[in-house]
């Protein structure tokens, strides 16, 4: 079948990567990235931009392109919802309904991004299930778990194929996440090659679930491509990959940059990355849709300092 793919956030941490992968699959052409307000000067694609908060303008781009698949990436994120909690809603569970809505009139295929911020300190943290007790306390979380209760109403009421995925921490060079609490794990490399040394605002002890983003992209794909009988979950998928420590962290790179200094003063993102699961039990998603990650600590670090190094040279 003939696609065309709407990407909303596609400047940011996934979508800059996401983008390209479907652009290769499906086309230049086929591929409309919606942008909004920071717009790389090398993007090469179809673009428009917009605001996701807006029905009429979000119809009448469904109405230029006849968009069969979305991928609904636009959103605040963890830290940055703490400062701006209305805006983190508007974005994040008002935006997502406006794509509901228009998705599921038109039938159309929708992805979503969730997050491990869905769950909280009473859910538990070693293995954390599928199934399980979400009481999020950041507003990002429960913005997270809005949404992922209105994908399922949306899925089990008006019969939208909606797909999403609970995202660890993910780790990429190619762009920058923009105010998560997991975002140390992306500094970290940036100021090692730059600096030899870091400032970590979270405890050496503090252990999340985390991605490399060449495993995330194609996670996300995998899912968008299974049959839609083989999906079980239709709130969010548990989707892991490895979990470490800020200090084992440390100590991995410091197998590349000898002289690496980190030093450890949390800040408010502590509270936020202490309500969070240490490991996820992701055995749904490796079972109805064979996911599978590839990259373990040592290699996602490796592949890190190769590409962050080349890059700063350009
Ligand atoms: N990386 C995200 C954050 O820290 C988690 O979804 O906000």
């Amino acid at each position: 079948m003939h696609e065309k793919i709407l990407v909303t956030g596609p400047f940011g941490q996934i979508g800059s990567e996401l983008v390209p992968k479907l652009q290769e699959r499906y086309g230049k052409e086929n591929v409309v990235a919606l942008g909004h307000r920071h717009i790389p000067d090398d993007f090469q694609g179809s673009l428009e931009t917009g605001d996701v908060r807006d029905m009429d303008e979000m119809k009448k781009l469904f109405d230029k392109y006849g968009f069969t698949q979305v991928y609904h990436l636009a959103s605040l994120l963890s830290a940055v919802g703490e400062k701006k909690p209305e805006l983190a809603w508007d974005v994040n569970v008002n935006g997502l309904k406006i794509f509901l809505d228009i998705c599921s009139e038109r039938n159309i295929k929708l992805f979503w991004a969730s997050s491990i911020a869905v769950f909280g300190p009473t859910s538990p943290m070693e293995n954390t299930p599928q199934h399980t007790i979400l009481e999020p306390t950041s507003i990002y979380g429960i913005t997270k778990v809005t949404g992922e209760l209105l994908c399922k109403y949306y899925h089990e009421r008006y019969g939208l194929d909606v797909r999403s995925l609970r995202y660890p921490g993910l780790i990429s060079w190619k762009e920058e996440p923009g105010g998560g609490t997991t975002d140390y794990a992306v500094e970290i490399f940036y100021e090692a090659i730059e600096e030899g040394k870091y400032t970590c605002f979270v405890s050496q002890e503090t252990k999340l679930p985390m991605m490399y983003m060449d495993d995330a992209v194609r996670g996300t794909l995998m899912l968008m491509e299974a049959e839609p009988d083989d999906i079980t979950i239709r709130m969010s998928y548990n989707h892991a990959a490895l979990s470490f420590t800020a200090k084992e962290l440390e100590e991995e790179i410091r197998k590349h940059i000898p002289e690496l200094r980190v030093d450890y003063v949390p800040d408010e993102r502590q509270n936020i990355a202490d309500t969070w699961p240490d490991t996820i039990d992701d055995s749904t998603a490796r079972k109805d849709w064979g996911w599978d990650h590839e990259f373990d600590l040592p290699n996602m670090t490796k592949e890190m300092i190769a590409n962050l190094k080349r890059k700063m040279a350009k």
